[in-house]
């Protein structure tokens, strides 16, 4: 018998759906509208920002824990924001991108053995961490077309192991956006179980309408057991930085930041750099509005695209993406959906029973990313016009 080199803890890991989605829409010169990336310019004065640092010599290995001036600055937001005094020294630590967060935190708050519970449908970096850490992931699963939280179904699913809850809202694939009531409902069970929590906000300044992103550590109680994770390269259209931070009490900061010291160690000085002058700057500059404004357009035509060429279009609450139904497709799986929506129409979405334990119990749903130029939406519209007339199914099909 053939035995790999590689360990057994990584065999089923795999290629992500989203490097395959992508290889194939290069391939195909399909119009990108799977992985979550912006394609229009980030803001002038963050690029700026990081030049000039380049030029000033910001240009060695930054403290474990981030450069102290954004330290400082995402102490100052939280300020602004939430009214909360934070340590910047203690009880902030910067990330190279949130999947560094979610990486060390799990390796920083999980024994082998332990539980990790999420909700189903989850980012599909969670599953890979837990299992390096030599965890379990357990989710409960979120329904469409609301995606509403089931609290006994919660806290059904806790054992005596279970060590973490990971909440991500505004939430990946779905849009949801956890009510105030939802996240209250969650910080009593976690609070009586003594759970700690691994909040995943990567999208917390991009929600709609009346939605309002509440940081679930805000609640009453949950402070001193939760990790709040973030990501620049969302709100500041600069995925390609790798700039994210862990805010929470420094017995939580401190354990990831024990971890990251031994796999990134420093994050990239002067993008560093750049991200403090962009959160000091974004709300004397109206950034913020004018990107849930920006976002708020490009939504309106995503979904008017996707009407159009006979989709069923579920509310997003946040995020950039949009999830729509594909019945009435004559296709197997979202997967098959998706690699032919690429080949014969030339448009890109994911698939996302990449985001399901089991992804044959997905709903038949199918991923759009609407971080994109409104003229690469409406060449996709253009396209996807071009499907086949669905098949009604009032007909049986
Ligand atoms: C829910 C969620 N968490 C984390 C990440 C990773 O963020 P970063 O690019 O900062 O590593 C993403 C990126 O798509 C995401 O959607």
């Amino acid at each position: 018998m053939t035995r790999t080199r590689a360990a057994e803890r990584i065999q089923g890991f795999g290629t992500t759906v989203f490097a395959e989605m992508s290889a194939l829409a290069v391939a195909h010169g399909a119009v990108n509208l799977g992985q979550g990336f912006p394609d229009f310019p980030a803001p002038t004065f963050v690029q700026e920002a990081a030049i000039a640092a380049i030029r000033d010599g910001h240009n060695q290995y930054a403290p474990v824990g981030g450069v102290p001036r954004l330290r400082e600055a995402i102490a100052v937001d939280w300020r602004r924001r939430f009214g909360r005094e934070i340590d910047p020294e203690r009880e902030v630590t910067v990330t190279t991108g949130a999947t560094e967060g979610i990486f060390a935190g799990i390796q920083a708050l999980l024994d082998p053995g332990d539980e990790l519970l999420t909700f189903e449908p989850f980012y599909d970096s969670y599953p890979a961490s837990v299992t390096l850490a030599g965890g379990r992931m357990k989710v409960v699963r979120l329904d469409p077309p609301d995606w509403t939280l089931d609290v006994n179904a919660l806290r059904r699913a806790i054992t005596p192991r279970t060590r973490v809850l990971l909440l991500n809202t505004p939430h990946n694939p779905t849009g949801k956006v956890f009510t105030r009531a939802e996240l209250a409902a969650i910080a009593e069970v976690c609070i009586a179980h003594d759970l700690v929590v691994i909040a995943d906000e990567v999208y917390d300044q991009i929600v709609y309408d009346d939605h309002v992103h509440i940081p679930i550590a805000t609640l009453p109680g949950m402070w001193e057991r939760t990790l709040t994770l973030n990501s620049t390269g969302k709100t500041f259209s600069l995925t390609g930085w790798k700039i994210g931070f862990a805010v929470g009490p420094a017995e939580l900061v401190g354990a990831l930041r024990t971890v990251r010291q031994f796999v990134t160690f420093a994050t990239a000085t002067p993008f560093q750099e750049a991200m403090a002058t962009a959160l000091t700057e974004a709300p004397g500059r109206g950034y913020y509005d004018d990107l849930r404004r920006a976002y708020t357009t490009r939504r309106a035509a995503l979904t008017e695209v996707l009407r159009a060429a006979g989709f069923a279009v579920l509310e997003a609450q946040g995020s950039y993406f949009l999830m729509t139904d594909f019945a009435g497709q004559e296709h197997a799986t979202d997967a098959a959906f998706c690699r032919w929506l690429i080949s014969e129409i030339g448009v890109a979405a994911i698939p996302p029973s990449a985001f399901y334990a089991e992804p044959a119990t997905a709903p038949r749903l199918v991923r759009f990313c609407f971080a994109k130029e409104l003229a690469t939406i409406e060449e996709a519209g253009r396209r996807l016009v071009r499907m086949p007339a669905r098949r009604s199914l009032a007909a049986g099909s």
